[in-house]
């Protein structure tokens, strides 16, 4: 079991901050799929959201994946629970890395949190630094505009600068000293955030924090890979010209090795997925 790959997935592009930090783990096998067809999973209802990463959760269980990283925050934040439920191999979603994080680094109990408009909508993040520290007060802000200028390459423009200080006007009226970056494109805007928010504001990396959930999670278990792993695997569900284009530039790296496929689609109701095939 230890010998297998880690599967992340992500609705695009976005995951692979999530991915970036995922790889230092030395020895790991890595297989990332992005749902770049049907990006962005932000905007659209939790029922289609949940029916999209039970989709993608089953094709990287058919690579008999020993481990299911939910980089997207979207899909964590309204997906979870029936990953968790319907799949054996452990399933570990960004929001509460993110949100413990938060919580234990806040020095006044006041934090912000970004996302897409689904992520906020959820209150996921809400709930769990609540359940971590019932006296924080949370402010929240959906950020729909970062997305797409972030995949436009306009992550350190005046625009992405503008944008920012009206997104977060908000939150630093209300005395925030530490915020949270609920998206995966949002590690891509620090820099801008930093200038706009200043020192005094601490920003916590849902994804980074996960990764370190990963290896704590690898040890507990004893899956750790013990021998010298295989390249990383990237699948995408449309062309992937612009996956390597953007995802180049995510990873400041050429992508290679990026496959298209087609996913099993699943009913509404969400049929059965055979688990004995991935054991
Ligand atoms: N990956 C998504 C997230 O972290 C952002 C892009 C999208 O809306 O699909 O929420």
């Amino acid at each position: 079991m230890s010998q297998r790959a880690i599967g992340i997935f992500d609705s695009g592009v976005g995951g692979l901050t999530v991915y970036k930090e995922i790889v230092r783990l030395p020895g790991e096998e890595l297989i990332y799929l992005g749902d770049t067809a049907r990006v962005p999973y932000g905007n659209k209802g939790a029922d289609t959201v949940v029916r999209y990463a039970l989709e993608a959760a089953n094709f990287l269980l058919s690579k008999q994946v020993k481990l299911l990283v939910v980089a997207c925050n979207t899909a964590s934040a309204v997906a979870l629970p029936f990953l968790e439920e319907r799949f054996r191999v452990p399933v570990i979603g960004v929001i509460e890395p993110g949100a413990r994080k938060a919580a234990s680094v806040t020095r006044n109990g006041r934090v912000g949190v970004i996302g897409t408009a689904a992520t906020i909508g959820s209150g996921a993040y809400t709930r769990a630094i609540r359940a971590c520290r019932s006296d924080i007060e949370i402010f929240t802000q959906p950020c729909p505009l970062f997305v797409p200028l972030v995949e436009e390459g306009w992550a350190d423009h005046p625009v992405a600068r503008l944008v920012a200080e009206e997104y977060l006007r908000p939150l630093t009226e209300r005395g925030i000293d530490t915020l949270v970056l609920g998206c995966t494109h949002y590690p891509m805007l620090k820099k801008v955030l930093r200038e706009v928010l200043g020192e005094g504001v601490q920003l916590v990396d849902s994804g980074a924090e996960t990764a370190l959930t990963v290896t704590t999670i690898l040890r507990q278990m004893g899956l750790f890979h013990l021998s010298p792993p295989g390249p990383p695997r990237f699948f995408v569900t449309d062309s992937p010209v612009q996956f390597e284009r953007v995802g180049g530039a995510f990873l400041g790296d050429r992508l290679t090795n990026v496959q298209r496929v087609e996913l099993g689609m699943l009913g509404p109701a969400g049929e059965r997925f055979e688990e004995g095939e991935n054991k």
